[in-house]
């Protein structure tokens, strides 16, 4: 019998990808639940024909050395791929994928409920439960903002983007404004949107959901001179990667209530680490990742995980396989 090429699974996925994958290759999975170190991952790697990685895993070109020339397919567990240099894999003709649609539901879910629990004071109400504050029905307490018919801002109008809009302007008929690198008349036809400067989403907004891809050009793009033209009452919501935000400029701004709330299920770094101020403030509503955490979203993701490696094996492109950059 011949030999099997060997993947490195980065940590234990939900079995349906872990099947397809076994049904093809030698398969090796990370046991623990925290990630293997940068030593751990270049030790496993090395000799394999794929990697199945996280996007806490950075897949940088010293991890593709010591894989070594074996290594054909890198498949990112996420649809974001910044952990992933995808210039140097496209230079070593390592072909990429990812895992676009399978979360889109899930993500915008996620989206939606920090906006709820970001206008209703979620976090605040549960804390003052749970330390036995509640003591009367208060008339003046928790007062909260609505959303039905304000406007609702998407900062990068992508899959998860399109699917909030859909949940927010049908349920709470609210007018859409987006930015985006191309029109959307499909969006402006079934849902009124319009695609505007980004100055204009941010100073007329009163919901503001990222949904923009971390790259050079957006890293920060939520800094202290966006964040002051953001309506007081603005609810800024980040469910894509935490370092589109200046975690401290918008602290100061939640602190100084120069917006109302945010709600990040993204931070940076992630975790969020132990002395990080933003947990203080009660304005802010932070989940640790969860987007995709659904039990279809990431079966599916499994499953398409491994198909883009089980492609690369058959000499076929990646079903899912993530757009070359440029060369430079
Ligand atoms: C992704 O797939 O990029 C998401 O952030 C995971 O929740």
């Amino acid at each position: 019998m011949s030999k099997r090429e060997r993947v490195f699974v980065t940590r234990q996925i939900p079995s349906p990808g872990i099947e397809l994958l076994r049904s093809h290759f030698e398969v090796d999975i990370w046991p623990d639940p925290l990630p293997p170190s940068r030593e751990q991952l270049q030790s496993r790697a090395q000799g394999v024909f794929g990697l199945l990685t996280l996007l806490s895993d950075p897949v940088d070109a010293a991890l593709m050395d010591a894989a070594g020339p074996s290594l054909r397919g890198i498949a990112n567990y996420a649809v974001g791929y910044n952990n992933i240099d995808v210039q140097e894999a496209n230079r070593r003709s390592i072909a990429v994928g990812n895992t676009p649609d399978a979360l889109t539901d899930a993500t915008a879910d996620i989206a939606v409920g920090l906006v709820l629990a970001a206008a209703r004071h979620f976090q605040e109400s549960i804390l003052q439960v749970r330390a036995l504050e509640w003591k009367t029905w208060e008339p003046m307490g928790l007062l909260g903002l609505d959303l039905k018919g304000k406007t609702l801002g998407i900062l990068g109008m992508g899959r998860i983007g399109a699917a909030v809009a859909r949940t927010m302007v049908g349920g709470w008929k609210m007018k859409l404004l987006y930015t985006s690198r191309t029109d959307k008349p499909q969006i402006d036809s079934e849902l009124g949107g319009r695609r505007v400067p980004l100055e204009e989403l941010l100073s007329t907004s009163d919901v503001i959901s990222i949904h923009t891809d971390l790259n050079p050009g957006t890293k920060h793009l939520i800094d202290r001179d966006t964040l002051s033209i953001m309506k007081s009452n603005a609810i800024l919501v980040n469910t894509a990667r935490g370092g589109v935000i200046d975690q401290e400029a918008l602290y100061d701004a939640l602190r100084a209530k120069t917006i109302f709330a945010a709600g990040l299920d993204v931070t940076d770094p992630e975790p969020l680490p132990n002395d990080s101020r933003l947990r203080e403030l009660p304005n802010c509503t932070i989940l640790p990742h969860i987007g995709s955490a659904t039990f279809v979203a990431r079966n599916t993701m499994s499953i398409m995980a491994a198909n883009n490696l089980i492609a690369t094996l058959h000499g076929q492109p990646m079903p899912h396989g993530v757009p070359m950059p440029k060369q430079s």
